[in-house]
């Protein structure tokens, strides 16, 4: 997500700073990694090739989410393409040789008995609880015979996370202002969550919307859901909704996205804290650590309880007698990554609290192997916050695999050294490392669950490295190294620059990537230093140059051939003036040291989440937020509709006009 410039209900500053933890930096290290690492002389720069010896040599076999188990080109015959030029064009731009298609816009019908879109933004909540959200962001395509062990790249859900509305575009003349009206609240509620939409290519090579499938589902800000593993039942939990603690409803800010080894999809929970207001003289260090507010919510939901009592949820204020009683826990039962299986409409998504709370981003699994913990990871996106690993108590067995894996299991947070060695910190009260530590800061968390609600406290006690906004992350198909982005820190003071996040005021961004090692440690380097740079330095493996500048990588996904998808999300002065352009998308191949930018967005827009059909011949591409920060009487874009209609964020289907390999 962006900075989100919309006065009246101060959607800036979304990720806010939270961490004032006096956790550790380490600010005399740089000079000394930087000596020791070539490839970071020149400040930017993509790293050597065969650092951790990636082989050059083309990807292995490999088994991926979609049941596709193996390269389909030789690495060779990739990035083919000639790499398009930045610009700020009000469409899409991709390279010659390739086409689009837009589908699924905001507001599209996808249930059965939908309203029809209104371009006057006149919709209702109810209308809009029947089409497709807004703000479109992570996504993933299951073929829709992923359950019999197939491939189809014709046919398949699409599952879309909406990460968030602007007003300014969601109602006619952007509503009616303070205090809220709650029909506009629902509204809005409606339009965050999932979208599944089945979808399916026609004989001309277009994709369309099967309008009448019974999997055709939105999940919402309003959806009831369960909580499951340490933190199901806790008394932090307690609502009057869910006296017991074990229910809730809706999810929230839904950024990027995971998908499970056994077919389901995870939907991650980024900005939920400013949603929340607290006019408690005190605010509990569950919601003060997350940056709940207590003057006002970014959203001022909670103006419309007066209308409405199921919205005084918003209000996690202390006024009645007990926790069972009013919503003073409500901000406890977000901050979580949200389970929802596709296939099964009828399905109640669960929340998976042993994957700790926090600004999740997003999640993604190493690969699994029988017989062994699964493993996955999640990056915290705010300014100096941390990157985490959970690792499943009960072993990996394709036969068996399912939710109960993501039930019980170590959360570790990552320590990045100096000398480029890692360690996963384990974040167990059980441990007696972080209970020592726990003391001697003074902490007590009253069991596991309470530490999971208070993952980033937990994480600031074990002595993580404080990064700079950790986004998406990806693993290589082949070597299984983790990719990860982190997006900018303009907070960064030199003082506290380390040698993972080596800039002060990091205005671009950079990825960084690590190779695990045995006794939760693993090995580092800096992948890219995002950023613009015209000139060429002795040594270097590849410098940055036209084709592929860019800044904040945000956006990141391995496909099966082994290139590295990096979608951008600047915003303000980057995004307007600079050498940037509109926000993009470039292609990495690693294993040669190749960048080359792929597509260009339309004015104020984010390019973010990314997938293909499992043959790799169709492309989904998210547009979110075009013509950001505009109307609600003229818009800067007017994507993709034209006719000086309002902007809708929306799905980009790409293909080769010669039907051939994305990105070769
Ligand atoms: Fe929703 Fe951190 O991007
Ligand atoms: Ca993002
Ligand atoms: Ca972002």
């Amino acid at each position: 997500m962006s900075t989100k410039p919309s006065p009246q209900y101060d959607i800036s500053g979304i990720e806010p700073l939270s961490n004032h933890s006096a956790n550790p930096e380490f600010a005399d290290v740089l000079q000394r990694h930087l000596a020791r690492r070539q490839f970071l002389k020149g400040g930017v720069a993509l790293a050597a090739a065969g650092f951790f010896g990636l082989s050059s040599s083309g990807c292995q076999p490999s088994k991926v989410a979609s049941g596709v188990s193996h390269a389909l080109v030789d690495t060779k015959s990739l990035l083919g393409f000639e790499a398009i030029s930045t610009n700020r064009f009000d469409d899409i731009t991709v390279p010659e040789g390739y086409q689009t298609q837009v589908i699924l816009p905001w507001g599209t019908p996808l249930l059965a008995n939908a309203a029809s879109y209104q371009a006057d933004a006149s919709n209702t909540a109810a209308d809009q609880a029947g089409q497709i959200g807004s703000h479109h962001d992570g996504m993933h395509f299951f073929p829709i015979d992923l359950a019999s062990g197939g491939d189809n790249s014709a046919e398949g859900l699409l599952v879309i996370n909406h990460e968030y509305c602007d007003p300014g575009i969601l109602h006619s003349f952007g509503g009616a202002g303070l205090p809220r009206q709650a029909d506009e609240v629902h509204k809005e509620l409606a339009a965050h969550g999932v979208s599944v939409a089945h979808i399916q290519r026609q004989t001309d090579g277009k994709w369309q919307l099967l309008q009448q499938s019974r999997y055709n589902r939105r999940i919402t800000g309003s959806t009831p859901m369960q909580l499951t593993g340490p933190v199901r039942g806790h008394s932090k939990l307690r609502t009057a909704y869910s006296p017991d603690g074990t229910a809730t409803r809706g999810t929230l800010n839904n950024c990027a996205h995971g998908v499970t080894p056994w077919g389901t999809y995870l939907t991650c929970e980024e900005n939920w804290a400013g949603l929340f207001v607290n006019y408690d003289a005190a605010l509990p260090p569950e919601q003060r650590r997350y940056g709940v507010r207590n003057e006002h919510s970014i959203m001022h939901w909670e103006t419309a309880a007066r209308q409405d009592v199921s919205l005084q949820r918003f209000n996690a204020s202390t006024v009645a007698a007990s926790a069972t009683e009013d919503f003073r826990n409500e901000p406890n039962n977000f901050g979580w990554i949200v389970e929802i299986d596709p296939f099964n409409p009828d399905s109640t998504p669960v929340k998976h609290t042993a994957l700790g709370r926090f600004a999740h981003e997003g999640i993604i699994f190493a690969k699994a192997e029988a017989g062994k913990p699964l493993v996955a990871y999640s990056g915290d996106d705010a300014r100096f916050e941390y990157i985490y690993k959970f690792v499943s108590s009960k072993p990996y067995q394709p036969e068996t695999a399912g939710p109960h894996l993501l039930d019980s299991g170590t959360l570790y947070a990552a320590r990045f050294n100096d000398d480029g060695s890692g360690e996963w910190l384990p974040l167990d009260i059980n441990d007696a490392d972080f209970a020592a530590k726990a003391t001697a800061a003074g902490v007590h968390f009253t069991d596991q669950a309470d530490l999971l609600i208070n993952t980033r406290r937990a994480a600031d006690i074990a002595g993580a490295t404080k990064m700079d906004r950790p986004e998406w992350g990806a693993v290589h198909p082949d070597s299984n190294e983790v990719y990860f982005t982190l997006t900018n820190n303009t907070e960064r003071h030199s003082s506290q620059r380390n040698a993972a996040n080596p800039r002060a005021n990091n205005s671009n961004g950079h990825i960084i990537r690590w190779r695990e090692q045995s006794d939760n440690r693993f090995n580092w380097d800096i992948f890219l230093l995002s950023g613009d740079v015209y000139t060429s330095t002795p040594g270097q493996p590849m410098m940055l140059d036209d084709s592929n500048h860019h800044a904040s990588p945000d956006g990141l996904w391995f496909d099966r051939n082994g290139l590295l998808w990096i979608q951008t999300d600047m915003s303000g002065s980057q995004l307007h003036s600079g050498p940037f352009g509109n926000n993009q998308m470039l292609v990495a191949d690693p294993g040669r040291s190749l960048l080359k930018r792929f597509l260009v967005g339309p004015v104020g827009c984010e390019v973010t989440g990314v997938v293909m059909t499992p043959d790799c011949r169709t492309m989904f591409v998210n547009i979110q937020h075009p013509g950001e920060g505009s109307g609600p009487y003229s818009f800067s874009s007017t994507w993709p509709d034209r006719r000086a209609r309002r902007p809708r964020s929306a799905t980009v289907v790409i293909t080769r006009k010669d039907g051939g390999i994305i990105g070769s």
